[in-house]
């Protein structure tokens, strides 16, 4: 009962996180976008009211007019729009997701034995300290004076960034690591909209009411931390689908891979917003594309099973079928699978904690197995991450016979020798 209340938590969650994460980033988008579109106006009376720029739309049945002023208006508006609850509702509500999935299920998706013998109280400490440390190290950064110059900033960042990648994974599951390192960066976004952009809103419009100038510095870093935002963006995006894709976060060099992704994805966000501005450089995106396309040929799965040679996943459990000594055959696979599968892949699963196949994914007869196998061959064999959290105890001699099974054809009478 308790697991099906806490699926029904996820359902709620996760929705509400993918509802307001689109309203966060769509509005975010828009206003970029925006930013990047506006033509000198053509009113002279709006120049004299310190109009820069302004822009005609249509959507939706109507037009809009909007304007942006060069500093402030000469008068506030009885109603003003502040955009700040998309980002606070994301944050909430992914922090939400992130403590129920990854820090309450600690054992099944953040700790794995085969990375790192943490306890769950201790992984979930040292997340938590990432998530904090990150914004703390990044705000000092932005703060500093190495912060005057763009290039100096962007490269410490990314060395930073990339020694938290490496060092989540070193730590985590594959999914818990790149989780733990979106919700770092996701923090940073949204504490930027809350200690920096929103109060220095707050000031200059305090200033406008008051009939002063607002002091460009509040203006200026506002704008630093929004387009450090909208760079961080997609590589987020990233990383919260990330855990679909376990050929990324299952893969020996995950941290690699992860940094390589979000690159390619700050370089398709550079590609968009300099196209805003009509500058069509194709440079950006062509270089996000080898990015991508290399990764995906390096990752390739390797036909040869000859993952386990210097492997050191090996699983504490005691081999349940002694692979040295006798012939193989399918039964073998069907005891193995039995044996550190189905207590979660069945349609009554018996581990706590599952109420139901997770991935609908279920092993409970031979003909499943079969017709599984080249999904059991690339979770168990290819990336390892099956038993999730090697809960189970696999051994690599039990992954070696379920490799040697699947590469004879994963037929429902194989007999194998070696
Ligand atoms: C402790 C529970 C548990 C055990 C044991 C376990 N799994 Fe899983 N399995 C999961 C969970 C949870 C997911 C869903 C992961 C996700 O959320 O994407 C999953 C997903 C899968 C998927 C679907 C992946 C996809 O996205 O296509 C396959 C295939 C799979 N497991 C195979 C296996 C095999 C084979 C074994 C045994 C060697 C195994 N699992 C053991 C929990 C388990």
């Amino acid at each position: 009962m308790e697991a099906y209340f806490v699926d029904w938590l996820n359902l709620l969650g996760r929705w509400l996180h993918f509802i307001t994460g689109i309203a966060w980033i769509g509005s975010s988008f828009y206003f970029v976008w925006l930013d990047n579109h506006l033509q000198s106006p053509v009113d002279s009376s709006d120049v004299q009211k310190g109009v820069g720029g302004e822009l005609w739309s249509v959507h939706g049945g109507g037009f809009y007019h909007a304007q942006k002023y060069s500093v402030s208006p000469a008068e506030l508006p009885e109603t003003l729009h502040w955009f700040k609850w998309e980002a606070y509702t994301t944050w909430m509500s992914g922090m939400f997701l992130l403590a129920l999935v990854y820090w309450y299920g600690a054992e099944i998706y953040l700790v794995d034995s085969s990375v790192a013998n943490l306890s769950s109280g201790i992984a979930v400490a040292i997340g938590s300290a990432f998530l904090v440390g990150g914004w703390l190290i990044y705000d000092l950064l932005c703060r500093s004076p190495l912060a005057r110059n763009e290039k100096v900033l962007g490269g410490i960042l990314f060395l930073l960034l990339t020694l938290a990648a490496w060092t989540l994974c070193q730590l985590f599951s594959g999914r818990g690591a790149y989780i733990h390192f979106g919700a770092m960066i996701g923090t940073i976004m949204v504490a930027n909209v809350f200690f920096v952009i929103i109060p220095g809103q707050r000031r200059m419009v305090a200033a406008t009411a008051a009939g002063n100038t607002p002091i460009p510095a509040d203006g200026i870093n506002g704008k630093q931390r929004s387009v450090h935002n909208t760079f961080f963006t997609l590589p987020v995006l990233f990383v919260m689908i990330s855990n679909h894709y376990a050929m990324t976060y299952g893969h020996p060099f995950n941290w690699i891979i992860l940094i390589a992704i979000c690159v390619a994805g700050a370089l398709i966000r550079v590609y968009f917003v300099a196209r805003h501005k009509g500058r069509q450089s194709i440079w950006p995106i062509v270089g996000a594309l080898v990015i991508l396309a290399s990764v995906a040929a390096i990752i390739v799965p390797r036909p040869a099973g000859s993952t386990f040679a210097n492997s050191d996943h090996s699983g504490a459990g005691g081999t349940i079928v002694d692979s040295a000594t006798q012939p193989q055959s399918f039964a073998d696979v069907v005891v193995i699978i039995k044996e550190r599968c189905v207590n979660c892949h069945a349609s009554q699963p018996s581990f706590a904690g599952f109420p139901a196949a997770p991935g609908g994914v279920m092993f409970d007869t031979p003909e499943q197995i079969v017709k599984e196998s080249s999904r059991i061959h690339q979770q168990v064999v290819v990336t390892k991450i099956m038993p999730i959290g090697n809960l189970t105890k696999m051994t690599d001699a039990e992954r070696l016979i379920v490799d040697l099974w699947y590469r004879d054809g994963a037929n429902i009478d194989w007999v194998g020798e070696h």
